[in-house]
């Protein structure tokens, strides 16, 4: 008999038929005469009720029927006595494919805590919530595949192992074969990369952008969609030292075009998981509002499925960075400094002032324009001011920064009289600065944190509970 996945059985299952399911114990639970075994396949996160007649089976066999052990059955379906479903299975023969030890075993059928689960990454996929995160997850990632494919972009595999720092923040990770203990050594002794692998100091990439530019200034429009790698020792539940970014780039794209790609994106990718992942997102939001019940009535948010619904249907707010300082010095929490971080032009918004424009001021996502130069990456496009470059970032409710970018400044004279106040080698980037010396054209792009947006749609409070093994500072079990 061929195997049928849970999720088929209880969607199309029919009544007297004969079914093989597969899959691991959640829960077992019953009387002396019958059994229920509540079996998950990770097809999706609803179980398949199997009922075991004690009399049929082994007693050994029954007993080691334990929560997370690996069930094959075989049995008939039947019309389903109040479990929530159609069907269930009335087994007629059960393997057991593989114990697990009930004394032993860490996934208990309690409520665990996220913390917990972390410790035991490798087994949280067995919990409900971890499916729900994943499946999500995965529909993502395809959901950006589908959107860029039906837009005519092209998936561009931009090197992992670079030699520059797209974002010139210095926050990188080495690669090296050189012995790290007794490294050859240059005459004025320092570490000689010429006798490195590559000939010269080389990273993990920190953004596929640089590249990507090179892509998109002949085929048009391309993305990346790739892990970056950050050395910031930032312990927040924003960051990852790994994380996994989408980074369009489009010739011929100028800032209002960028804000324009983003924004239907973002509402195409929240569109796909309320029209596929609907299950799983009840459930999630099911589990946020239990958290919040404790939590007093004007501080808890809103449902999961409504806000990715608000989203949806808002329109995202476009100021300027100016502007979005105006209304921060006009606001209640700078008046009663509620702030932690100051308020000035010239300084990088902290995640409190993101949050406060979109939570608190416009209540809708935001789309901040004009940045100081100061305190942006070399490569965006200046204004006339002198003073700002034509930046975006999109910030989102509970998240903050989810969207970086900007147009990129294509006149070869002001990108290299930048990279010169700003101490970047030139003569490194020869490759680069090609582009702008052959057919440059104005053209812009942005990266969306992948990791940051599945928090958005799943409601996750801790960017490590999207990832299946999180990368950070002092942090790489698994
Ligand atoms: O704003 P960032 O640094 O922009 C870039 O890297 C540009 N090269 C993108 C581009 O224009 N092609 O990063 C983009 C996004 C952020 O908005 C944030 O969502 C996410 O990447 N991000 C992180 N996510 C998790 N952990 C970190 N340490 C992150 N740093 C940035
Ligand atoms: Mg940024």
């Amino acid at each position: 008999m061929t195997r049928l996945k849970i999720k088929e059985i209880l969607k199309t299952g029919k009544t007297g038929t004969k079914t093989l399911a597969k899959g691991w114990v959640r829960t077992k639970r019953g009387s002396k005469n019958v059994n229920f075994i509540a079996l998950n396949d990770g097809s999706t996160i609803h179980n398949l009720q199997v009922v075991a007649d004690t009399g049929k089976f082994d007693e050994q066999l029954l007993r080691e029927i334990n929560t997370g052990a690996a069930l094959a059955v075989e049995g008939t379906l039947a019309e389903s006595q109040g479990t929530g479903q159609n069907v269930e299975l009335m087994a007629e023969k059960i393997e057991l494919l593989g114990k697990a030890d009930p004394e032993k075993y860490p996934i208990q059928p309690k409520k665990h805590t996220l913390e917990f689960l972390r410790e035991n990454a490798h087994l949280r996929f067995r919990t409900n919530t971890f499916g729900a995160v994943f499946r999500i997850r995965h529909a993502m990632a395809f959901a950006i595949h589908k959107y860029f494919n039906e837009k005519g972009f092209y998936y561009l595999h931009t090197p992992i192992i670079t030699a520059s720092d797209a974002e010139g923040a210095g926050q990188m990770f080495r690669v090296s074969t050189l012995d790290a203990v007794n490294p050859p050594l240059t005459e004025d002794g320092k570490p000689d990369y010429s006798k490195d692998f590559f000939g010269r100091p080389t990273n993990l990439t920190v953004s596929g952008q640089l590249e990507g530019e090179l892509g998109a200034l002949a085929l048009g429009e391309i993305y990346t969609f790739g892990p970056t790698f950050r050395a910031e020792n930032s312990n927040t539940t924003r960051h990852l030292a790994e994380f996994w970014m989408i980074e369009p780039e489009m010739a011929f794209y100028d800032l209002k075009d960028n804000m324009d790609l983003a924004e239907e994106f973002l509402k195409y990718l929240i569109n796909y998981a309320l029209e596929h992942c609907i299950d799983d997102l009840n459930f999630l939001a099911d589990r946020l509002k239990q958290e919040e019940k404790n939590k007093p009535q004007d501080q808890r948010s809103m449902d999961l499925v409504e806000k990715l619904q608000f989203v949806l249907n808002s329109e995202f707010v476009r100021i300027t960075y100016t502007e979005a300082i105006e209304i921060l010095k006009n606001s209640n929490p700078y008046k009663k400094n509620k702030f932690q971080f100051p308020v000035d032009w010239g300084v990088d918004l902290q995640s409190e002032h993101e949050r406060f424009l979109v939570e608190k001021h416009f209540k809708c996502p935001v789309i901040l324009t004009d940045y100081p130069r100061d305190i942006k990456a070399f490569y965006m496009k200046q204004n006339d001011d002198d003073k700002t470059v034509r930046a975006m970032d999109v910030l989102f409710p509970q998240i903050g920064e989810i969207i970086g970018g900007s147009q990129r400044e294509e006149v070869l004279e002001k990108l290299e009289a930048r990279m010169k106040e700003m101490d970047i080698p030139a003569e490194e980037m020869w490759w680069y600065l090609d582009t702008r010396r052959f057919g440059s054209v104005v053209h812009s792009g942005f990266g969306l944190g992948f990791e940051r947006f599945v928090q958005f749609v799943t409601g996750m409070g801790n960017i490590r509970d999207v990832i299946a093994f999180p990368r950070t500072p002092k942090n790489a079990e698994f």
